[in-house]
């Protein structure tokens, strides 16, 4: 069958090198796309929002299966637009409809669908204009740090925590009455804070049974040990060490099996793939956020993990017969680690020209484009150079080497992924 990959980064680059090895794809298309997935599928220009633009293409390429890989579009009801048109309807949608991809396009809705099914979380409120007043009473109740979080998208950067309680109750000002994140900030969720080490869980869903895909942990900060500004990522490793068998349990029974049954039993219609942010608080995992989507960087680590036809479990998503598909996982440790523009994730220049890509396996482009005939920088994370390994160091020290091998002016990347585990 032909495919369309919708999104342009190197989440979507993983999900054609993936898709292309399937017997079962014929005509692959990526929309945008970028450098990296023009070696293996055909680029469309259509932005992700563009509806009716990839009506169109996908009517004129006989395309029978979209897999959309950024929230926006799945927030905007994308999955729903297909559904609504006639002739798009049989066609396979690899995401949720957009009453349930709200679980990521509103804090409040994902806080209130954690309480209804007691799925553990940070306990929380939520405070528009009209109660910015009790808004600030209750951090005043609240220890530090306090955890601000803006309802709406807010393109990763909605959550602000702070120590002080008068900084607390500006940014609170400044969100609700100034509107700091747009429209997306006009609702707030102040949550308690949880103290402990992160990891990223996927599962894929047919709405009535589920799949639990490798689970990773990516690097946000910018700085090596983890420090400074907040990035799209910098890299990732899975499996996660500290995830016992036991700890993986109370993940499915506590987190993962009643997200999915509480999906069905409120009527949310959802195909495709649920992103489950925990944190692991003494020996519990509480949910720190509901995302729609794979992550970027983690996918460039799940998928090489996964030994099973990814077309295959697509097929079976959008037919509700995931049950039927056993899913098969590599023993082997896969890492990545992301180059990315000089400033990042501040200012950066963009067109710088890339060499050293010849010849090397699972380079995956995040941020690239053609000009001139020449591959160049187009974003402000680059490549995420990913490699698997019997063991981390070994995976880790072939993710190096790919990036020794590999210039643009400006490149940088952290040289600590896995420091922590
Ligand atoms: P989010 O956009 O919800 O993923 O939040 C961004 C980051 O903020 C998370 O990856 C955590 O590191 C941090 N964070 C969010 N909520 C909390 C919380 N309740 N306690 C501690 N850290 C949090
Ligand atoms: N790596 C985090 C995300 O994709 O949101």
């Amino acid at each position: 069958m032909n495919i369309l990959v919708i999104g342009g980064g190197g989440r979507e680059h993983t999900l054609c090198w993936k898709i292309s090895q399937s017997a079962h794809c014929d005509k692959l298309f990526a929309a945008p796309g970028n450098a990296g997935t023009q070696t293996i599928a055909t680029n469309l220009p259509i932005g992700v929002t563009d509806f009716d633009g990839i009506k169109e293409a996908v009517l004129k390429n006989n395309i029978e299966l979209v897999v959309v890989g950024p929230e926006e579009p799945l927030v905007k009801g994308i999955h729903d637009y297909f559904l609504a048109h006639e002739e798009l309807r049989p066609i396979g949608v690899i995401g949720p409809q957009k009453a349930a991809a709200e679980l990521e396009g509103s804090k409040a809705f994902a806080k209130e669908f954690m309480i209804r099914h007691q799925i553990p979380t940070a306990q929380y409120a939520e405070f528009t204009k009209a109660t910015i007043a009790q808004g600030k009473a209750y951090l005043e109740r609240t220890a530090p740090p306090y955890v601000l979080k803006a309802d709406g998208l807010a393109a990763g950067k909605g959550v602000v925590i702070l120590e002080d309680l008068e900084a607390a109750k500006s940014e609170l000002r400044r969100m609700l009455l100034e509107e700091k994140f747009g429209a997306a900030s006009k609702k707030v969720v102040i949550e308690e804070f949880l103290s402990g080490i992160e990891l990223s869980c996927f599962v894929l869903t047919d709405g009535n049974t589920y799949s639990i895909l490798p689970m990773a942990k990516d690097y946000k900060r910018i700085g090596e040990g983890d420090i400074g500004l907040n990035t799209g990522g910098m890299g990732a490793v899975s499996p996660v060490p500290f995830v016992s068998k036991e700890f993986y349990n109370k993940i499915e029974d506590q987190i993962i099996n009643p997200t999915v049954a509480g999906l069905k039993k409120d009527g949310l219609p959802y195909k495709g793939f649920i992103f489950i942010g925990l944190i692991k608080v003494g020996e519990e995992p509480k949910v720190i956020e509901y995302n729609v989507r794979l992550g970027d960087p983690e996918t460039e680590v799940v998928l090489p993990r996964l030994e099973t036809d990814l077309v295959t479990l697509f097929s079976a998503v959008h037919k509700e017969e995931l049950e039927s598909v056993t899913l098969q996982i590599k023993p082997e440790t896969a890492t990545t680690v992301m180059a990315v523009s000089g400033g990042y994730p501040e200012a950066y220049q963009k067109g710088m020209p890339i060499s050293g890509l010849e010849g090397q396996e699972m380079i995956f482009h995040a941020g690239t484009t053609i000009k001139e005939g020449t591959i160049v920088t187009d974003g402000g994370r680059v490549l995420a150079a990913t490699s698997l390994g019997q063991t981390r160091e070994e995976a880790l020290q072939k993710s190096y080497e790919k990036l020794k091998a590999i210039t643009f002016k400006g490149m940088a990347y952290r040289k600590d992924i896995g420091f922590d585990l």
